[in-house]
């Protein structure tokens, strides 16, 4: 989605702007600009396509001045991606510009308005109206302006305003979209994450719903209905080199090969295993305290939301937790569940699973899950998100931040931990006895060293993918946990291959998919052994009566699979429901090296965007 950085009182702020812009390219855009102050008046430079394509623009100017400077990467809502869409906008009177994240509901009318007082436009976005909204108010103080046109404001929004006739000073205000503000020794800067702030500083504020700043170099006073409130920074701990590729060519690649470390990190300092055998494994949760024992052994009903890849973390954190803990769990497309009126009621615990902490359809259903009454418990990633923060209590995931688009360490970390909730709450309630308990604690401690063996088979999946490259569709089929990693399997393809992919229970197979297979069809089985096996080797069968090409992930013992399938991938999968886990990491790899095959940007795929907040 769309992305802002700002700066103010830092030498080159045009090239730190545009450096920032560059390392928020992964949340997906198709537009890109950036705006300053020169001579009293505004310089605007914006540009269809990429960043590099920006970059170039501006180097035909004069940058070396200006310390305050603004831009923008859009990503379409309000118009199609051409240059005179692109961000900043500036008011008819050139006296004000804005950048903008988020949907102005009400733009249609505002702009009704404007133009009969006779403002003319030249895009097609809801934000060239707030950037007029405000210079109707401006008569000098910018402050002032801005908070007079947010409450005519419906809809969500990040917002960067400056004017030529306050070059010392930018404003910002949040509402529904992610704004943080960075401050460091004499400039301050603000952007859409953290991302673009960790080169220059690690004290972060995070703009909350409601709030509007006043930047000066160096300065942020932070304000809530005309009103100055504290403004506490909080400190970064990520290393600008963890938001890197570290070696790898793509940030995809790298993310799905630090899955084992990521994995081990979640569980320091918060899982205990006893010396012996007669002491149960402690988890320790510093995220849940207002979330008593005594809450958890009265909920009645579990409700898992979100959306895309986090969705299927869900589908697989259901069987986990109504397995450990005896309580019904359903995991629901957030987007659905806000629009459907659903049946709530205290005893029911939310939990709200998503990488980026902002979607804003996730959001929402937070919201309206408390507004019922539920407690709401987020497993998020990032710290600070708004999710996080609206939450009764957090799980954060610790994986670092997650650049490339399509999501892969979070899913399996999101897995995990749900595991790791589920078996304290299995432990608070009682439902799981100690033995199954140390057992499984084990495999949530062992699952990161696990996978290190499957990323040693990296090369030799990277040629089946070669094999499998000009597909022009694909299947995916498991049962049980495997029908998530199915569903999985066949969105990691499609979003950075561009496939036609597929995933589906594979007990489904004989009501629709099966009538598509013929021999240009491949068919991937997620086919560990186990309570479901058999029935997997009869669809197996049957794909094969039917010439489709069959790629089987089975567990390194099967005897039997490399008589049935075209391509076997192995893996050590011993210990029940972490299989899912270990299934993921081929699938990721497999995707991946079909994509590069194909030649297309894993990192950036077209459409897609990282972080989705707008409906
Ligand atoms: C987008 C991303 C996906 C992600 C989904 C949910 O579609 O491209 O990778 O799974 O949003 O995002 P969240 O941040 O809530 O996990």
């Amino acid at each position: 989605m769309c992305g802002i950085v700002a700066a103010i009182g830092i030498p080159n702020a045009v090239g730190v702007v545009l450096d920032g812009l560059a390392s928020l390219e992964y949340r997906g855009y198709d537009s890109a600009g950036v705006a300053w102050p020169e001579n009293g008046a505004l310089r605007i430079v914006r540009a269809a396509g990429r960043v590099s394509e920006l970059k170039s623009k501006v180097e035909t100017c004069d940058t070396t001045t200006p310390e305050t400077a603004m831009g923008h990467t859009r990503w379409a809502t309000h118009g199609p991606p051409l240059e005179r869409n692109a961000h900043p906008h500036v008011s008819a009177d050139g006296r004000i510009s804005v950048v903008h994240n988020g949907i102005i509901d009400n733009y249609a009318t505002l702009k009704e308005r404007l133009t009969k007082k006779g403002v003319s436009f030249k895009s097609d976005t809801d934000t060239e109206i707030v950037a007029n909204l405000v210079a109707e108010q401006f008569t000098g103080d910018l402050l002032q302006a801005v908070e007079a046109t947010l409450p005519l404001l419906d809809g969500t929004y990040a917002l960067v305003v400056m004017s030529p006739q306050c070059p010392d000073m930018l404003i910002v205000a949040r509402k529904s979209s992610p704004l943080a503000i960075g401050l460091g020794d004499g400039f301050t800067l603000a952007a859409s994450d953290a991302v673009p702030l960790i080169p220059h500083t690690r004290k972060v504020v995070f703009l909350e719903d409601g709030q509007v700043a006043a930047l000066t170099a160096g300065r942020c006073e932070v304000r809530r209905d005309g009103q100055a409130v504290p403004c506490i920074p909080a400190e970064i701990t990520w290393s600008a080199e963890a938001a890197m590729k570290n070696g790898y060519p793509h940030y995809m690649l790298k993310e799905i090969h630090e899955q084992p470390v990521t994995l081990e990190a979640m569980f320091r300092n918060r899982l205990r295993l006893p010396r012996t055998d007669d002491a149960d494994p402690e988890f320790m949760l510093d995220g849940l305290e207002n979330l008593s024992d005594d809450y958890f052994r009265g909920v009645s009903r579990i409700v898992l939301l979100a959306q895309g890849t986090a969705y299927h973390a869900c589908m697989v954190g259901r069987n986990l937790l109504e397995r450990t803990t005896h309580i019904p769990a359903y995991p629901e497309y957030a987007a659905d569940f806000r629009y459907r009126d659903p049946i709530l009621d205290p005893s029911v615990l939310v939990i709200a699973v998503t990488q980026s902490g902002e979607t804003m359809d996730t959001l929402h259903a937070v919201r309206l899950a408390r507004e019922a009454g539920c407690n709401v418990l987020a497993v998020v990633n990032v710290v600070g998100s708004s999710i996080a923060r609206e939450a009764d209590g957090v799980f954060y995931l610790n994986c670092g931040p997650e650049i490339g688009v399509a999501s892969t360490k979070a899913f399996t970390a999101m897995i995990a931990g749900l595991y790791f909730l589920a078996l304290r709450l299995g432990q608070v309630r009682g439902t799981i006895n100690r033995q199954e308990l140390l057992r499984r604690a084990r495999d949530l401690l062992g699952v990161g060293a696990r996978l290190n063996g499957i990323l040693a088979s990296d090369p030799y999946i990277r040629a089946i993918a070669n094999r499998y490259r000009n597909a022009a569709n694909f299947l995916f089929l498991g049962r049980g946990t495997g029908w998530p990693l199915a569903l999985e399997g066949a969105l990691k393809l499609k979003e950075v291959s561009y496939i036609h992919a597929e995933g589906y229970d594979a007990a489904e197979m004989k009501h629709g998919p099966i009538a598509l297979v013929d021999e240009n069809m491949p068919v991937l089985f997620i086919a560990l052994q186990g309570r479901r096996y058999d029935k997997i080797i009869g669809n197996i069968q049957e794909v094969r009566a039917r010439k489709g090409k069959i790629i089987a992930i089975a567990s390194h013992d099967d005897r039997e699979i490399d008589k049935l399938a075209d391509d076997v991938i192995y893996i050590r999968a011993d210990s029940g429901i972490m299989n899912s886990i270990c299934c993921a990491v081929p699938l990721q790899l497999l995707a991946y090296h079909i994509a590069t095959a194909r030649g297309c940007d894993v990192d950036k795929p077209k459409n897609l965007a990282k972080s989705v907040t707008v409906e």
